[in-house]
């Protein structure tokens, strides 16, 4: 206890009658009353007070909170969820050690497992922590190893240690978000409520590589230190806006689930924000609650959807329930559109390539679907409504299905900004202010226009991930969200010193050009840089999406992407031999010693039948090149072939591919026929391409050279008559006369045979007939 050492002080000592009388420490055998307003612990500096904190109405938890701040802002709480009454409540050190808070009836609520009676005295020191010392000072427990939703300077946040936000219900209670370490030594957010958890930051749209992280460090330890820098163990790092030492400031994961660290001022008593995690509020998972949509208004607010109205208005965290009974007859449905809005995760069902009317079918069809999201080709089934988010930049619509009889207001109207519902309209705009304003408005008016200037790179940020990642939202699994941990995100600076600002072009197409360039590990890559960036976002967002997966030996393989801003390029591995269309046809191709011997020929027939085979059976997506050629065989020094060029590829769940291909793909003299009639597009399209580059293998030319340019159709019928009329025949003697004259007689007549008789069926019209890669890879290998 600091007495005033004189009568001199008594004056002094009623101007300070709340601090004088307040301990530094407390030892052994005494206690803190909750009656008593002045029983507090003090810190030597006095920047940290602990003692009872009224959190209701004769409710007190033990807290440590700052002094000098308006609110008494809390940072640390004993008994989070047990408050103790008003009276006679107290904290007591005990004798033998432990330090307990008992209730008015005088059971124990809490206590620090420390009963030694090594423990003399507890004390707060200036950091802010509340430590129980041996009679030496030796410390023997610490409220620092016990975080709240509360980190301060030097507090470490280690294996096992989390912050938990609090409710926002005006106590201290605790809520749902969560910020731990995870099992993969990864720091992470998540909102872990009653029906879902879902992690939310880093941002799941991307894997470690894209958030900078690591999980190959597994210390498990972040700290922030004095001068407002964290970081953490898995090489996530920031610094305070305000840098330097000698400001108080604590870094809270708040009621909403953002992570934000605060700067009290000193002379106001005020706290201003001077980092945050989240610019975009609305990307917290959970923050509306089940069937909830977060909007920004522009202030982020939580709504109800058409059809549903809030569950509490008190309790914005219970989201909203559905005005009408689920049933099961989808007789009784019809979808209402919600345009610029997604409720994340929970997919039923992940399809791509289908129409809006397939995928409406496919919710109207499965009992457990209560929406679907559809944008362009792009189908997720929603099981659970979580999540929901509108931004005016979202590019898919959510598709509500509600039972016809209900009455709903069509929302899709709206300006992009506006709640979707309004309150005249019988629903509730949940959260409202109370949400975001708890705590003091002025603090989050500061945070938005401190998110103005500094989080622009947050946004940034999200946005180039929207726009660039099309997410795999529909695996919550672990395992298929993470894309290979070969594949990333480049910056557009780092490609273009890779390349040497696009100096080598490889070559070109339809789709963009492709540059070499070096790495900075010393890889060479091939750089293809994606024109019509506007109308090529979808084969973008299709290839991304695909290519980090994909992985054989007779495929290219995909090193990353980059997305800024206008760029859209890809990054693939160098294949040094340069395209079969070279080999095979170039110029001096008539010079029989530059030929492609029959070995080669026959090796690069059936390394492109198993690569194709396992984009269209094997890969985690069913892949269809849709422009198999010999200008997309790129060849190695071993003449190992590899597929390459996926900017016209599309996916499909193994299943067709619907008919809604908008425009023909493919290259004039490899197109199967059903893309000009207009027939769904399957991978029996890249059989046909196939069936033409084996025959050119064998033949050594152009298939539309030797068919017959002006009337294609009828030469090519004429062709494939005559081969199949000479195959039944008795000899194989004509195959002599379709080898490639360069080969000199030089190559396998069962191979010859086995490839033109493939090269053949898979150029049948009904695309039936043809044989599937699998198969065709088969019997290559038979007589390999
Ligand atoms: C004290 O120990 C008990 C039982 O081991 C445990 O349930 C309780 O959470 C501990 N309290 C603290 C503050 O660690
Ligand atoms: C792991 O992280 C800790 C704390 O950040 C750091 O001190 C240590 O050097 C890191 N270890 C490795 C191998 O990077
Ligand atoms: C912070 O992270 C960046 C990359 O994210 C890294 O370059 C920098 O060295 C880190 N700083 C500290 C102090 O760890
Ligand atoms: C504290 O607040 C006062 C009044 O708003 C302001 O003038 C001063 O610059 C602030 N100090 C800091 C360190 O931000
Ligand atoms: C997708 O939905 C269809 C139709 O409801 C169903 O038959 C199929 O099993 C679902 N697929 C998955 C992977 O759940
Ligand atoms: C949307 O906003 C525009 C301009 O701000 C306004 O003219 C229009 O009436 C609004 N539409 C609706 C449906 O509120
Ligand atoms: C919302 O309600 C207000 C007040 O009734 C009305 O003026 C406004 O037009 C409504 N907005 C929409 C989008 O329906």
């Amino acid at each position: 206890m600091r007495r005033p050492s004189t009568l001199l002080l008594l004056s002094l000592f009623f101007s300070c009658i709340h601090s004088c009388f307040s301990l530094s420490s407390l030892y052994k055998g005494s206690s803190l009353s909750v009656e008593d307003e002045s029983d507090h612990l003090i810190s030597s500096d006095s920047s940290f007070t602990c003692g009872f904190y009224k959190v209701g109405t004769n409710a007190y938890s033990f807290s440590i909170w700052v002094t000098n701040s308006i609110d008494k802002t809390i940072v640390w709480t004993a008994n989070r969820d047990r408050p103790v009454n008003g009276r006679k409540s107290r904290m007591w050190l005990h004798p033998d050690g432990t330090m307990v808070i008992k209730d008015a009836d005088d059971s124990t609520i809490w206590s620090a497992n420390t009963s030694t009676p090594e423990v003399d005295r507890a004390e707060l020191l200036n950091s802010g922590n509340l430590v129980l010392k041996n009679p030496s000072g030796r410390i023997l427990w610490q409220s620092f190893d016990f975080p709240t939703d509360t980190l301060l300077p030097l507090q470490l946040i280690t294996k096992g240690k989390s912050l938990l936000s609090s409710s926002g219900r005006g106590d201290s209670s605790s809520g749902f978000f969560v910020l731990h370490f995870d099992s993969d030594n990864v720091l992470r957010m998540m909102y872990d409520g009653p029906e879902i958890s879902s992690v939310y930051w880093p941002n799941p749209d991307f894997d470690l590589w894209g958030n900078l992280r690591t999980s190959f460090n597994s210390s498990r330890l972040a700290v922030l230190d004095e001068t407002g820098l964290f970081s953490s163990s898995d090489k996530f790092n920031f610094t305070a806006s305000d840098m330097g030492l000698g400001i108080i400031r604590r870094l809270t994961l708040d009621f909403d689930g953002n992570l934000r660290l605060y700067s009290l001022n000193e002379s106001t008593g005020l706290w201003g924000i001077s980092w945050a995690a989240f610019a975009q509020e609305c990307n917290v998972h959970g923050i509306c609650g089940r069937y909830g949509v977060c909007v920004y208004t522009p202030k982020p607010m939580c709504s109800c959807p058409p059809g549903y109205e809030v569950s509490d208005p008190a309790d914005w965290n219970k989201g909203c329930k559905p005005k009408f009974k689920t049933s099961c007859d989808s007789q009784q449905f019809r979808f209402v559109a919600l345009p610029y809005t997604d409720y994340y995760g929970f997919d039923l069902n992940y399809s791509t390539g289908i129409s809006l009317e397939e995928c409406r079918n496919i919710c109207l069809k499965d009992c457990s679907c209560r929406a679907f999201q559809y944008r362009v080709g792009l189908c997720y089934a929603k099981g659970a409504l979580f999540n929901g988010r509108r931004t005016p930049n979202f590019p898919g619509t959510i598709y509500l299905k509600l039972p016809k009889s209900l009455e709903v207001q069509e929302p899709s109207e709206l300006n992009k900004s506006e709640p979707i519902c309004n309150s005249s309209q019988g629903e509730v705009v949940i959260g409202s202010s109370e949400m975001f304003t708890n705590g003091g408005s002025k603090e989050y008016t500061h945070f938005f226009w401190f998110a103005l200037g500094v989080g622009v790179v947050e946004i940034l940020f999200i946005a180039t991930g929207w726009w660039s990642l099309f997410r795999k939202q529909g695996m919550p699994k672990e395992g298929y969200q993470a894309i290979s941990d070969q594949f990333r995100r480049f910056t557009y600076a780092e490609l273009k010193k890779a390349t040497r600002n696009f100096k080598e072009e490889l070559g070109r197409g339809a789709s963009g050009a492709v540059y070499k360039g070096v790495l900075g590990d010393k890889r060479a890559v091939g750089v293809k840089k994606l024109w019509n960036v506007i109308q090529g976002e979808e084969e973008f967002w299709a290839e991304v999406s695909t290519i980090g997966r994909i992985n054989h030996m007779n495929v290219v393989r995909m090193w990353g992407y980059c997305a800024e801003v206008k760029h859209r390029l890809l990054v693939s591995e160098y294949i040094e031999g340069g395209s079969l269309d070279n080999h095979l046809f170039s110029s001096g191709g008539t010079n029989p010693a530059n030929a492609l011997g029959w070995n080669e020929r026959f090796k690069i027939a059936v390394g492109m039948a198993k690569g194709l085979a396992y984009l269209h059976h094997e890969c985690l997506e069913w892949v269809v090149h849709c422009d198999v050629k010999p200008e997309n065989i790129l060849l190695d020094k071993d003449f190992e072939p590899k597929i390459a060029d996926f900017g016209l590829a599309k996916l499909s769940e193994r299943g067709m591919l619907g008919s809604n291909f908008s425009r023909i793909r493919g290259t004039k003299g490899y197109i199967a026929p059903e893309w000009t009639l207009n027939l769904p597009i399957t991978a029996k399209v890249d059989v046909y391409s196939y069936g033409v580059v084996l025959l050119e293998l064998v033949k050594g030319s152009r298939f539309s050279n030797w068919v017959g340019d002006g009337e294609e159709e009828v030469g090519l019928r004429s062709f494939l008559s005559a081969v199949k009329e000479k195959m039944g025949g008795r000899d194989d003697l004509w195959v002599g006369d379709f080898v490639d004259f360069r080969l000199g007689g030089q190559f396998n007549w069962k191979q010859v045979t086995t490839m033109v008789e493939i090269g053949v069926s898979c150029l049948e019209d009904d695309r039936n007939s043809r044989p599937s890669m699998s198969v065709i890879a088969q019997t290559l290998l038979a007589c390999e």
